[in-house]
């Protein structure tokens, strides 16, 4: 099986914890999109569920399958939410935002009384950080917040490149909240935690890519099958 079929594997199973009436926060990337649509083929068999997504271009897809959706401020606690990553441990920390919607995932998964992650076995790690940590900052004074990630980070036993993140046609990236991407190299986060208190405590930082004690179950499929961790 492509790591596409097993993506789509992982969120097969993850309907199994839908129930009908619940209340779904709906993940961005490509395993959540598997998803979404697999979600959509069971509502046509009769299930009710509203769905509150988590970036514009998961927004678009649920509306174009006719999934109903709602927002936090009409329906501010949520049951469950089912969203990808691109990195997790075996604590289920996470390392999200490769497709650059940390700020409403962790928004969404905040607000929901369950977070499942989705993905393949490659995601999963013995220690998060080889995939570069993605950092939400405004744009004004990018460069002093930069320095200031790096100190914190240093702080927390991380050093690597920032790269501010582009699109493939070399323009800056923005993400649906309008702010700039920092992408951190850090090769591997030694205390993932330290590190998240470090980084909320620099003004220019909107929300970063660790999400810690959110999820509370992991499917991940591979060659073998299907592997369920729950959050020890
Ligand atoms: C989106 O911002 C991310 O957090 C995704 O959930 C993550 O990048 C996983 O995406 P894939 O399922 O496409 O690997």
């Amino acid at each position: 099986m492509n790591a596409d079929a097993l993506k789509r594997e992982s969120a097969r199973r993850a309907l199994d914890y839908v129930k009908p009436g619940m209340k779904l926060g709906l993940g961005t990337g490509s395993t959540a999109a598997h998803f979404v649509d697999l979600l959509a083929e069971k509502m046509r068999g009769g299930l009710r569920i509203v769905g509150v997504p988590t970036s514009e271009a998961t927004r678009r897809q649920a509306e174009g399958l006719g999934i109903p959706l709602t927002t936090l401020d009409e329906t501010p606690e949520l049951d469950l939410t089912v969203d990808g990553a691109d990195e997790l441990d075996a604590a289920l920390s996470l390392i999200k935002g490769g497709g650059g919607a940390l700020l409403r995932e962790k928004i969404v998964a905040s607000a929901s009384r369950e977070m499942i992650v989705v993905a393949d076995e490659s995601k999963a790690v013995a220690a998060l950080g080889r995939f570069p940590l993605p950092v939400e900052v405004v744009d004004f004074g990018l460069e002093a917040t930069r320095r200031a990630i790096m100190a914190v980070s240093a702080e927390a036993g991380c050093r690597g490149e920032l790269k501010v993140r582009k699109r493939a046609d070399g323009h800056v990236f923005v993400t649906d909240q309008g702010h700039v991407i920092l992408d951190a190299h850090f090769g591997r986060i030694p205390d993932a935690a330290a590190l998240a208190r470090g980084l909320a405590q620099v003004p220019g930082v909107v929300e970063h890519g660790l999400f810690i004690g959110l999820a509370t179950r992991a499917i991940l499929a591979g060659s073998e099958g299907i592997r369920v961790i729950e959050r020890p």
